[in-house]
């Protein structure tokens, strides 16, 4: 029998769709259910540093199902073992580790328990919490789809969703002028939303970061198509697309991020050099952050909904510094830690590679 009384709930890391159906699964499932207050902490771990935490009632998480975002804020900047305190006369920032007063916070409230909704860095930020007498139940989300440990996160198959739509969208276009379009996507150096919106709209050519690509290959084929009377191409490029002998584009760098790198840049060069070398009128987009918002698909408000329902069930069990997964169809729990600097990647066997070749899809590899 649980003896959990009070818990808190966090969203940390990038927004994602589906954030609030998780909120809203574990608040009501702990209320109702069990009959357990529920508190919810503001901007991820930044919030519980400077306690900015109130009480969750049903109302609260009444409504909040199908809205995307996360009605609590989120933060993707804060590692309470490693937090920025200020900065020495050179401006470079200086960090504490100030996990004492996140347990100080959830300690004068008698919370027991901290849900972490968030990703891979998230989540692992929580396993001093757990040393510390808090226990954390982690729950995966990403738009990229990349934790280990985890077939699938919810928030993937919306950015799928809203990145074959655009996809779709261009199509009409360059189909109507005859020229190539190249639509950069999101996923950081994973390439699962370019993969499987790419094949969902039939692009003729998908970059990801796992198949680095030769360029002359890439001309050749939208040239090909060209002769054989198709008279447009669509090329959706990863983010983290890279050329055979070259490294992903980055966008910038955040020093304050315990992420530091953006990737970004690499449809707009990928564009440039198929109009200069095929002389074919080549134009680009990118998608960007509109991948991350709107409204959950259905199935990822069935699946948030399942992960939190999940997560209240492990904390009931009894267990303690977890991660709720799912493996095949089942749900199941990792360590709070197993997916901690790691990255799922589409691996080169991956039966959904083989669909695409199968309709002569060009992922740009030489050999193929
Ligand atoms: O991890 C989610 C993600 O949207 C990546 O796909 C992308 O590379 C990154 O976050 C963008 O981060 P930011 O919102 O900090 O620009």
């Amino acid at each position: 029998m649980s003896t959990v009384k009070r818990i808190a709930i966090l969203t940390g890391g990038g927004d994602c769709p589906g954030l609030n159906a998780v909120i809203r699964a574990v608040a009501k499932t702990a209320i109702y259910q069990h009959g357990i207050r529920v508190f919810g902490i503001e901007d991820g771990f930044l919030g519980l540093i400077e306690d900015r935490i109130s009480e969750l009632t049903s109302m609260h998480v009444s409504g909040i199902l199908t809205i995307g975002g996360t009605i609590l804020g989120t933060n993707n900047k804060t590692n309470p073992a490693n937090h920025i305190t200020g900065y020495d006369d050179h401006g470079a920032p200086i960090h504490e580790d100030v996990s004492d007063r996140c347990v100080e916070n959830l300690r004068k409230r008698d919370i027991d328990a901290l849900i972490v909704i968030g990703g891979d860095g998230t989540i692992s930020c929580a396993a001093p919490l757990v040393e510390k007498g808090i226990n954390c139940i982690g729950v995966p989300k990403t738009i990229d789809n990349d934790i280990v440990g985890t077939d699938i996160t919810f928030g993937f198959l919306t950015a799928v969703n809203t990145a074959t739509d655009a996809l779709d969208k261009l199509h009409s276009t360059a189909a109507s002028h005859h020229r190539v379009m190249v639509c950069e996507l999101m996923g950081r150096n994973a390439g699962w939303i370019t993969l499987n919106a790419g094949v969902a709209s039939g692009a003729d050519v998908i970059l990801i970061p796992e198949i680095p690509y030769d360029m002359d290959r890439i001309c050749q084929f939208v040239e090909s198509r060209m002769h054989r009377g198709r008279g447009f191409s669509i090329v959706a490029c990863a983010e983290g697309a890279k050329p055979v002998d070259g490294e992903p584009v980055v966008a910038r760098y955040d020093p304050t991020s315990p992420d530091p790198i953006r990737l970004g840049g690499i449809g707009e060069r990928v564009a440039a050099t198929i109009g200069e070398k095929t002389g074919i009128e080549t134009r680009f987009t990118v998608l960007g952050h509109i991948q991350r918002g709107g409204t959950p698909v259905p199935s990822d408000r069935v699946l948030a909904s399942q992960f939190g329902h999940h997560a209240m069930k492990i904390l009931m069990d009894g267990g303690v510094g977890r991660m709720v997964v799912m493996q095949g169809m089942t749900l199941d729990d990792v360590d709070l830690t197993f997916a901690a600097n790691k990255q799922r990647l589409v691996p080169h066997d991956h039966p959904l590679l083989e669909t695409a070749r199968s309709v002569r899809t060009c992922f740009g590899d030489p050999q193929k």
